[in-house]
């Protein structure tokens, strides 16, 4: 049975939901599912705005069906052709033969290179500010280079001002059928994700993300649809607010994340003694277990935080694997601007406490802050006034901050 929305008497969403998916792009853990979303404008033109992934074509066409109720599609724009929202477009081609599919060159290079199909006859190609009218609506299309691929662009509709937006604006979670951002509560059910979503997809590419709220903040913008997750149809400066803070990366929050590699139990007791004090200090933390939490949400915190404590032994003469691949993941993903502070362990020879202050050097704006703190197997009464001025200098640090 199909499933759809009206976002507006002529525009409805038909996307659908996956909760059964475990891993997205076989990487991030998706425990509220994902949401593959697509468009539908019905003028005296019809236009699909995008498709989705290929575990729910059967719905899809159930709900293109629907909303058509006998029309042909005129137009599918492609704004991101990457194959969670590409998988149905040769299906699309064979079953409305008159159909065009709107894209820029790149798109449709992509489209080449991963389907068995010509086109040839059958695409419009669009360049930056190109409009394509479809009677009382007019979509103008906007590049958005490496917002997180390439080829995407974004499509502004004018007489309804509506911003299909491609993966910005996204988030892991399924929302069922209950699509608009004010039918939720997503400042306490979906910024989690949403930030996990961010941070680990799109945040690598800050700049890039910083040019389309540039473009995005000329228009007179009333509803955002993206790719994945809720449309937004109210506190729209509340979305570009937590867009534009994680593509400067700006912490949100003036707080310790606590990051701990430990195989014994040690250097996870030093971490938990150096809470303890941030805690007595007034001073808010979250403890986190590199080998246990997923990176992902590791990622997720580190873009949230203004203040990172990575404690980790020495092994093998390099460092603990978990954290080590923590922090290269970081600087992947371009992360900034961040106070960092250092906890070391070692048996015979620490050489952790270096190596992790190299990988946050190599970071840009990553403060360090004096003293860090060696422990030679385990944390002894002895240290505990060295683990105290650790904790006094981010307690001040964050103090400064606030
Ligand atoms: C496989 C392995 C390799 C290690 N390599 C080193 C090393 O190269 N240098 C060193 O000082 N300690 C090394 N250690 C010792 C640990 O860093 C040390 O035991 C530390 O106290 C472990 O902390 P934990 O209790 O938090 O696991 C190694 C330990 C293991 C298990
Ligand atoms: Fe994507
Ligand atoms: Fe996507």
């Amino acid at each position: 049975m199909y499933c759809t929305r009206n976002i507006s008497e002529h525009i409805h969403w038909i996307g659908g939901n996956d909760r059964r998916l475990a891993l997205f792009e076989n990487l991030f853990p998706i425990p509220n599912g994902v949401s593959y979303n697509s468009y539908l404008i019905m003028d005296e033109k019809t236009a699909l705005m995008d498709t989705v992934d290929a575990s729910i074509s059967r719905l899809f066409f159930e709900n293109v069906d629907h909303v058509l109720n006998g029309r042909t599609l005129d137009y599918l724009i492609v704004n991101h052709m990457e194959p969670d929202h590409c998988a149905n477009i040769d299906e699309l081609v064979r079953r409305y033969p008159d159909m065009k599919v709107v894209g820029n060159a790149k798109t449709l290079q992509f489209f080449n290179q991963f389907y068995h199909m010509d086109l040839e006859g059958r695409t419009v190609i669009v360049k930056e500010n190109d409009t394509l009218n479809l009677g009382a609506h007019t979509l103008r299309f906007l590049m958005a280079p490496m917002v997180h691929w390439p080829e995407v662009m974004i499509s502004y509709e004018e007489s309804e001002k509506v911003l299909f937006s491609a993966d910005a604006f996204g988030t892991f979670g399924a929302p069922g059928g209950t699509v608009f951002n004010d039918e939720i509560d997503f400042d306490r059910d979906w910024l989690e994700d949403a930030r996990r979503y961010y941070s680990n997809i799109v945040g690598k590419y800050g700049p890039q993300v910083q040019a389309v709220l540039k473009k995005a903040s000329s228009l007179d913008i009333r509803i955002i649809c993206p790719l994945h997750g809720p449309i937004w149809r109210t506190d729209l400066e509340y979305l570009i607010g937590k867009y534009d803070k994680w593509s400067r990366y700006e912490p949100e929050d003036i707080c310790a994340a606590i990051f701990y590699g430990s195989m014994y139990g040690d250097t996870e007791n030093a971490a938990d003694h150096l809470a303890a004090l941030l805690a007595e200090a007034g001073v808010k933390s979250r403890v986190y277990d590199v080998s246990k939490t997923h990176m992902s949400y590791l990622i997720s915190e580190a873009f949230r935080c203004s203040h990172l404590v990575f404690a980790a032994p020495t092994y093998n003469n390099g460092l603990y694997p978990a954290m080590e691949s923590f922090l290269l993941d970081m600087k992947a993903l371009n992360l900034q601007n961040r106070t960092a502070a250092i906890i070391e362990n070692g048996t015979w020879a620490p050489q952790a406490g270096k190596i992790m202050r190299e990988h946050l050097g190599g970071m840009k704006g990553m403060a360090v802050l004096e003293p860090s703190l060696t422990i030679r197997s385990s944390m002894k009464e002895s240290q505990a006034d060295d683990m105290k001025a650790l904790a006094q200098a981010i307690a001040e640090s964050i103090a400064e901050k606030q």
